[in-house]
């Protein structure tokens, strides 16, 4: 068998066993989830009025797909969901993932290990090479040769930024260069900044990086902000309050759902599902750098 019918063998088990266990979970909850119940019958209806629209159930059910296999929160879940519903390019599938730690709770262990995606991780503390786990320093200025270094093919599947600093401008280090592109970025922000706020903590300001406080990363419109002006849109943000999730608009556009996208301020996440919270940052002197990347509206 090939890999790649492995892999969608894989992806349909995967997801099954996934459906199984949410309707389980959803059994013992009857009254857990007004919202999405009747968002789910209405989305039923629509279906059966009009067969065209059957693509845009997908992308509003993010809620609904979260799953922790690997991953810090749900996010294994909404990968799946997301390559599930727009497929995968390369042959197998590719990854790039910094900031992993030792690769044991990451964003792509589940896809690597059960699903046979290849891919390069790289992380500040670790050096795994059996699993392509390289110890760098990933910055704004190094990242572009990084990738280069490891051959990283131009178009990746997926791309997952967790640097708790620094992470939108590397991210803009990527996009500006033009020379490596990801179908799906999945990238951390600071939920705590309000989502008509478009600012990010400055990474220039001097050697300090997340010190536990609330100073650190990019609030929801900045990252949506950035994002948009290299067409990839925010589709969800997790329940946790810690990853965005971005496809390439050009996707969206061609399975015609761009328009049923939910708007950033309804994506953003007020409150975190498990209530974690850091210290409020005391030095005032510590700076956010404003509009960096202007939303600019259709
Ligand atoms: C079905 O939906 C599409 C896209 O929204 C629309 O263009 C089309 O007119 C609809 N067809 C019917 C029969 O309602
Ligand atoms: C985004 O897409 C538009 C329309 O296809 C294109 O004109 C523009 O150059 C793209 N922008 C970037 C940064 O790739
Ligand atoms: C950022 O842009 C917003 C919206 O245009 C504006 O209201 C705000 O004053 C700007 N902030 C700064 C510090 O420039």
């Amino acid at each position: 068998m090939s890999i790649s019918s492995k892999t969608v063998l894989c992806t349909y088990f995967t997801i099954a066993v996934m459906c199984c266990l949410l309707l389980i979970k959803w059994q013992c909850k009857p009254c857990g989830r007004p919202m999405a119940s009747t968002e789910q019958i209405s989305t039923t209806r629509s279906v059966s009025r009009n067969a065209s629209n059957v693509h845009s159930i997908w992308i509003r059910k993010f809620h609904e797909k979260e799953f922790k296999i690997f991953s810090q929160n749900g996010e294994d879940g909404v990968l799946l969901w997301i390559f599930a519903n727009i497929g995968t390019v390369n042959s197998p599938p590719r990854f790039v993932e910094f900031g992993t730690e030792n690769g044991n709770e990451c964003n792509t262990r589940f896809l690597r290990q059960q699903l046979g995606w290849e891919g390069l991780m790289m992380d500040g503390n670790h050096d795994i090479p059996s699993i392509n786990l390289y110890k760098e320093k990933v910055t704004a200025e190094n990242i572009n040769q990084l990738l280069e270094k490891y051959q990283t093919p131009s178009l990746i599947d997926l791309l997952s930024i967790d640097l708790d600093f620094d992470d939108y401008y590397v991210w803009k280090s990527i996009l500006q260069a033009n020379r490596y592109h990801a179908r799906v970025v999945v990238i951390e922000y600071n939920y705590l900044i309000p989502p008509n706020e478009n600012r990010v903590a400055d990474p220039f300001q001097d050697t300090r990086r997340w010190t536990g406080t609330t100073h650190y990363g990019a609030g929801i419109l900045a990252m949506a902000a950035l994002g948009r002006a290299y067409n990839y849109t925010l589709v969800y943000a997790e329940k946790n309050g810690v990853n965005l999730f971005f496809i390439q608009k050009d996707i969206l556009l061609k399975q015609e759902i761009l328009g049923r996208v939910p708007s950033v301020e309804r994506l953003h996440v007020k409150k975190p599902q498990t209530g974690w919270s850091h210290r409020v940052e005391v030095d005032k002197s510590r700076r956010w750098l404003w509009n960096d990347t202007i939303w600019i509206p259709d």
